[in-house]
């Protein structure tokens, strides 16, 4: 039992391209998240940007923080096609301190590239502001290699394309940044060493962001699922997927009426496929119709008339031409 999350934190750090040290278990992505941004010391008018693609678990805790202490909460354009560095660039101000957008978004499923993440760290690092991704439809999506990302911090979770246990996540943060990345939240497990005299000492890796007892059982699920995905491979895990989108950007194309939110081409696309559906098509009313009557799970997201297939490996072209069909059949 002992060695499930050291066994875990170094497995991560392995696969997704952080050292061990950096590497904290959570119990969701939002959990990584908020521990991020109550890292800093929120003043008055300080700003964070986010983007127009952000799933509520990157919206609602600016939300929090701009009611608490006055933050403002700027807003990047990252629809798909548009450049995500000049996004920023017209945004930052004196008051930026915080970029926080999605690695792969649930709403239009763009992929951050690597290059363009890595560039945009490099301009933030520079003028000394915090760089987060929500990636909860990274790793098992597209390849995630944190460092490359060059993110401070990376949030993520066990239980969407790495088919892990709910109640599992992750975050990353750069062992550059630990100490600026301060805990609002401690307790047993965040500490080397206390005393009963007021003295304390956090522990000098990410672990310090974790504290009280854990259900062992599903971390130890979190890393047989990942060992498993690593069997199988990521790039091929990728390929696959991309392979798929592929097929089904032929099929929207083939229908008369359906057209994608999503970008097109690789690497800005990934495996969360979102289709534009025709004016007077209720997102809402197709979600519901087509689990209860075709056996197809698919979401409605953000915009009212976009519909989003999450596309796995595991799926196959038959089941791909049938939703598109089930799709075109009702709304076109
Ligand atoms: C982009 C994104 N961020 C955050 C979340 C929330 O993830 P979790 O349930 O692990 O907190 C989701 C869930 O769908 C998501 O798609």
């Amino acid at each position: 039992m002992a060695k499930v999350e050291p066994d875990l934190r170094a497995q991560l750090g392995r696969v997704f391209g952080a050292e061990t040290e950096e590497v904290a278990l959570t119990h969701s992505t939002s959990e990584g998240i908020s521990i991020v941004a109550w890292s800093l010391n929120w003043q008055p008018g300080d700003e964070v940007i986010i983007s127009n693609i952000e799933h509520p678990a990157n919206v609602v805790p600016w939300y929090v923080l701009r009611d608490r202490y006055g933050i403002v909460i700027r807003e990047i354009d990252l629809s798909s096609g548009t450049h995500l560095l000049d996004e920023v660039r017209a945004r930052l101000s004196a008051r930026t301190r915080m970029v926080s957008i999605s690695h792969v978004s649930r709403n239009n499923g763009r992929a951050v590239r690597t290059d363009e993440s890595a560039e945009l760290g490099r301009v933030l690092r520079d003028r000394g502001i915090r760089y987060h991704l929500d990636g909860a439809q990274g790793p098992g999506c597209v390849i995630t290699d944190f460092r490359a990302l060059g993110c401070d911090c990376y949030s993520t979770c066990g239980h969407k394309w790495l088919l892990g246990p709910k109640g599992t996540g992750a975050l990353f943060v750069r062992r550059e940044v630990l100490d600026d990345v301060q805990l609002s939240w401690a307790g047993s497990h965040s500490h080397a060493t206390m005393d009963y005299e007021g003295n304390y000492t956090l522990l000098p890796s990410a672990a310090r962001y974790e504290f009280g007892t854990r259900a062992l059982a599903d971390f130890a699920g979190f890393g047989r699922a990942v060992a498993w995905m690593e069997q199988i491979g990521l790039e091929r895990v990728e390929d696959r997927i991309q392979s798929l989108v592929d097929h089904a950007i032929e099929a929207v194309d083939a229908t008369n009426g359906l057209a994608m939110t999503s970008p097109r081409t690789r690497p800005d696309r990934s495996g969360v496929f979102v289709l534009k559906l025709p004016e007077g098509c209720d997102a809402t009313a197709l979600y519901n119709d087509l689990r209860d009557n075709a056996g197809i799970l698919a979401s409605p997201v953000r915009q009212p008339r976009d519909f989003r297939l999450s596309i796995h490996f595991f799926n196959t072209r038959d089941e791909i031409d049938a939703a598109i069909a089930a799709i075109s059949e009702r709304c076109t």
